[in-house]
């Protein structure tokens, strides 16, 4: 290339600026500075007028100014110096977003003659976004999941590029789940949450951990967000009885629809998994008679008819309690139901009759009668003692066995003087207050011939007068028997002396 350097100032520029642009054309091409982003105000970019060929002193005559589309005022000239500075705050992210080149093109334009320069600022990142989520996380996971399950996790993003946005995750301590990193093919890295250890909502219904984002900048910026896992129920507790058996005491007189016991089963699980139903199994002994109902729903036990000791003192009650879950898991319990005995049934006496009517002359000890008592209760109310009314009379109770008892003739007896007795019977129980009952036997005594005919006075003198005629009556004896019927006809003879 031949240059003329006659022609003056205008020539020697224009010669110059050829120059200048062959060596662009040859070698890098255009004028290209570089300026870390977020430089401070003033920061030396490059001397912008002597890289383009251009003197300080006709920087302001031929109107140096510099054009940026777009890009407002983020650099500046100075124009006595000819030093390309950072003007404004520039923020790489805000400028080219996530791509890898980011560069501010100015467009540099000088007057008289017009010339347009064309200058690239590369504008380099610098690791000034820290890692970002989105917000806190919500895992559900049922606590039956299987160990070495997996959850992903939503992964950060960072504004900044090359190592500065190049993430790995960290987990905060616990002992149920670690995090494995996985390497999509886009190359970002996505968290995930692998199961270590069983879950068990009954224990921990909820967990928070601290997942931390760290970018490959230097210094390295983290972020962390929370992870909070809730731990979805399963069916895996069955209802449960405070205790596995309960005893209750009733008396046999308690009412139809008593309420006997509050039954309450409890479960761990949650919703339909916790909601109980409460039911009878079985009754013992069996029975057709359902004398026990229970409220599915509050576990309330009633009697359901009458209870009666004597014909049944104790009951078990076998109860489920079902939970709603599915499937369903049933929790047991029995209730022993002792029934006490009341005083409610009265002693019954009978009378078997053995040799009736007594003979007078009968022997001390003989059996007239044989009596038996019973009472249906048990215990005191059941235990019968026997008694004889009248007072004075001439008969015993000998009790022969359990409740059996002999009417035995206590003293001699005179029909002469007592010919029949109404002996009463009175059994009487030794429940409180005592019932009793009676029977009455009418005991005769049969006549014996033991009583000689008497006259009314032992010797009688009787004065009669002679000659009377034969036949005619003299006096009339009179003798009485106190026996009776053919025990006491009397007839007379005389006897010689
Ligand atoms: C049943 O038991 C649970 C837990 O023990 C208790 O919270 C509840 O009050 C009980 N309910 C009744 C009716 O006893
Ligand atoms: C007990 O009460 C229920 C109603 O509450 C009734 O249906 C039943 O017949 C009663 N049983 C007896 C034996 O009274």
């Amino acid at each position: 290339m031949v240059f003329s350097w006659r022609g003056g100032f205008e020539t020697r520029r224009l010669l110059l600026s050829l120059l200048l642009l062959a060596a662009w054309e040859s070698g890098s091409g255009q004028v290209h500075y570089s300026v870390p982003e977020e430089a401070k105000h003033g920061t030396f970019v490059g001397r912008i007028a002597q890289d383009l060929g251009l003197e300080l002193a006709e920087l302001v005559p031929r109107l140096f100014r510099v054009a940026s589309k777009g890009r407002g005022d983020l650099l500046e000239v100075n124009l006595q110096n000819g030093i390309l500075f950072v003007n404004s705050r520039i923020d790489r992210e805000e400028l080219c977003g996530r791509s890898a080149e980011c560069s501010i093109h100015l467009e540099v334009i000088v007057d008289r003659p017009l010339q347009v320069f064309h200058v690239e600022v590369e504008v380099k990142d610098i690791n000034d976004n820290p890692p970002v989520f989105r917000g806190e996380q919500k895992v559900l996971i049922s606590e039956s999941a299987p160990l070495e399950s997996r959850f992903p996790l939503e992964g950060a993003s960072d504004a900044d590029i090359g190592l500065n946005s190049l993430l790995t995750y960290r987990l905060s301590l616990n002992e149920y789940f670690t995090l494995k990193l996985i390497t999509k093919t886009d190359k970002s890295i996505l968290p995930e949450l692998i199961l270590r250890k069983a879950l068990d909502r009954e224990e921990i219904p909820e967990l928070n951990m601290l997942l931390t984002a760290l970018d490959g900048g230097k210094p390295q910026l983290t972020e962390s967000v929370q992870i909070q896992i809730t731990i979805l129920d399963v069916n895996d507790n069955a209802p449960e009885f405070d205790k596995p058996g309960y005893k209750v005491v009733l008396f046999e007189n308690v009412p139809n629809g008593t309420r006997i016991i509050q039954l309450n089963a409890s479960d761990l699980d949650e919703g339909p998994n916790r909601e109980i139903s409460y039911g009878i199994r079985m009754i013992l002994p069996l029975s057709e008679k359902c004398m026990f109902l229970i409220n599915p729903q509050t576990g309330e036990i009633r009697i359901y008819g009458k209870l009666d000791f004597e014909e049944n003192n104790e009951y078990e009650i076998q109860v489920n309690a079902i939970d709603k879950g599915i499937p369903p898991m049933a929790g047991h319990c029995t209730v022993l139901v002792e029934v006490l005995d009341l005083n409610d049934n009265t002693p019954e006496v009978m009378i078997t009759s053995l040799s009736l009517p007594v003979r007078e002359d009968a022997q001390v000890g003989t059996v007239i009668a044989l009596i038996s008592v019973s009472d249906c209760d048990s215990g005191a109310n059941g235990q019968v003692t026997c008694s004889l009314t009248p007072p004075h009379i001439p008969f015993k109770l000998v009790s022969t066995f359990k409740n059996y008892y002999s009417l035995v003739l206590d003293s001699v007896l005179d029909r002469e003087s007592a010919s029949n007795y109404e002996v009463v019977v009175t059994a009487r129980d030794g429940g409180s207050p005592s019932l009793s009952a009676t029977a009455s036997v009418s005991v005769e005594v049969a006549d014996v011939n033991d009583n000689a005919p008497a006259f009314t006075q032992p010797e009688y003198t009787v004065f009669v007068k002679e000659n009377n005629p034969p036949g005619c009556h003299i006096f009339t004896l009179s003798a009485r028997d106190a026996d009776a019927q053919e025990n006491a006809l009397v007839s007379y003879s005389l006897v010689e002396r």
